[in-house]
């Protein structure tokens, strides 16, 4: 079977189409067929390296992926041959508040991802997907999807008459803004694209900053709260964010700390912290329990995950390179 590949060198062009072993399930796992999957930042990072980062000697990279059971092990009675299902981003978390060991066991990190056409999972390492979602539209759910509801419905809940700010309009800040959406907040999208922002208000957004040309946006994102200042704020920039996030944010708001698109480091006003009470709140992905919970929801409010793009799992690097040029809108997938 087939299945992309980061060999000893980090890269987009130096990934390799390999041909591997067929996997079997033993007992308490499943092989499933993977039919789509779905990029994240993360993979772009991981496939690129950073710098000083070793490559692995062979890794399949990409988290999020959606497909089929194909095969059952022993002892496995909740699942059967021919049922739809993702796997899990953290196979190690699946209830219960984070620890060392939840995040041990990552799809595309410390574990193989789902660029591959089969892959062998624990039982408990994935979760049946409703029959009527596509395998694209499941398949972005695992990091992004999970993500932003951990944001806003766990750690920073949000509710009618309150105001969340979303930064970009990529994975995770797309379903940012349909979440705070449908829980009835009023949501404010930062950009690079004027095109995007009239994207994002057509998705629901009631108002839009492009962050180029007002590189100061948290002063129009408080008058847009009329001087109070944001609720939450979906932090997803890291280094050329979050003061702007900090200045934005309500006295006892909340920043969901996520990302690190703009850069690693950052330096933090400290008297802004404690003077407003801010809390900053950081968080990686989230636990199966949490997953259940959001797809219970999306079913629910019959939200349709915004997919860009789908491409051939031939070209994968093109979707990368996509991907690594920011011209896309929420989600790329790829059809197996
Ligand atoms: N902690 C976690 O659990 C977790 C989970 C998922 C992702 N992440 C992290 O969260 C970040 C977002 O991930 P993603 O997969 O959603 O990324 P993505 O889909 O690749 O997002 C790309 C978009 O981010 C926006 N962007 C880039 N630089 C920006 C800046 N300086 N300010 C505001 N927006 C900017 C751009 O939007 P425009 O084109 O509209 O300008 C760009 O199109 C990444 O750093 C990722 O590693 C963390």
């Amino acid at each position: 079977m087939k299945a992309w590949q980061i060999r000893g060198k980090h890269g987009i062009d130096a990934l390799e189409c390999v041909e591997l072993p067929e996997p079997t399930a033993r007992e308490g796992e499943v092989v499933v067929a993977m039919r789509a999957a779905s990029l994240n930042y993360r993979d772009l990072v991981t496939v690129r390296g950073v710098p000083g980062g070793a490559a692995p000697s062979a890794l399949v990279p990409c988290s999020d992926g959606a497909g089929v059971v194909h095969a059952v092990g022993p002892g496995v009675s909740s699942l059967a041959v021919g049922d739809r299902v993702v796997p899990t981003f953290f196979q190690s978390w699946h209830d219960g508040p984070v620890s060392a060991e939840a995040r041990s066991l990552a799809l595309g990190g410390t574990l193989d991802g789902v660029l591959r056409e089969r892959a062998v999972f624990r039982a408990d390492g994935v979760v049946k997907i409703p029959d009527a979602m596509s395998f694209e539209a499941a398949a972005t759910l695992p990091c992004a999807g999970l993500t932003a509801w951990r944001a806003l419905a766990i750690e920073a809940p949000v509710g009618p008459g309150q105001t969340v700010l979303v930064e970009g309009t990529g994975g995770v800040s797309i379903f940012a803004l349909q979440f705070a959406n449908a829980l009835g907040a009023r949501v404010i999208v930062t950009s690079s694209s004027n095109e995007k922002l009239e994207q994002a208000r057509a998705l629901g957004a009631d108002f839009g900053i492009n962050y180029v040309t007002t590189p100061n946006w948290s002063t129009e994102a408080r008058a847009f709260t009329d001087g109070r200042g944001v609720d939450v704020i979906v932090e997803v920039g890291g280094e050329q964010t979050l003061t702007q996030a900090m200045t934005a944010a309500r006295v006892g708001g909340r920043i969901v700390v996520i990302g690190v698109l703009s850069g690693f480091g950052s330096t933090i006003s400290l008297p802004m912290l404690f003077s407003n009470n801010l809390q900053l709140i950081g968080i990686s992905v989230g636990s199966r329990a949490h997953f259940i919970d959001m797809l219970a929801h999306i079913e629910r409010w019959q939200l349709q995950p915004v997919i860009d793009r789908t491409f051939a799992f031939e070209a994968v690097p093109q979707a990368l390179h996509t991907m690594a040029s920011g011209a896309f809108f929420g989600k790329l997938c790829i059809r197996f």
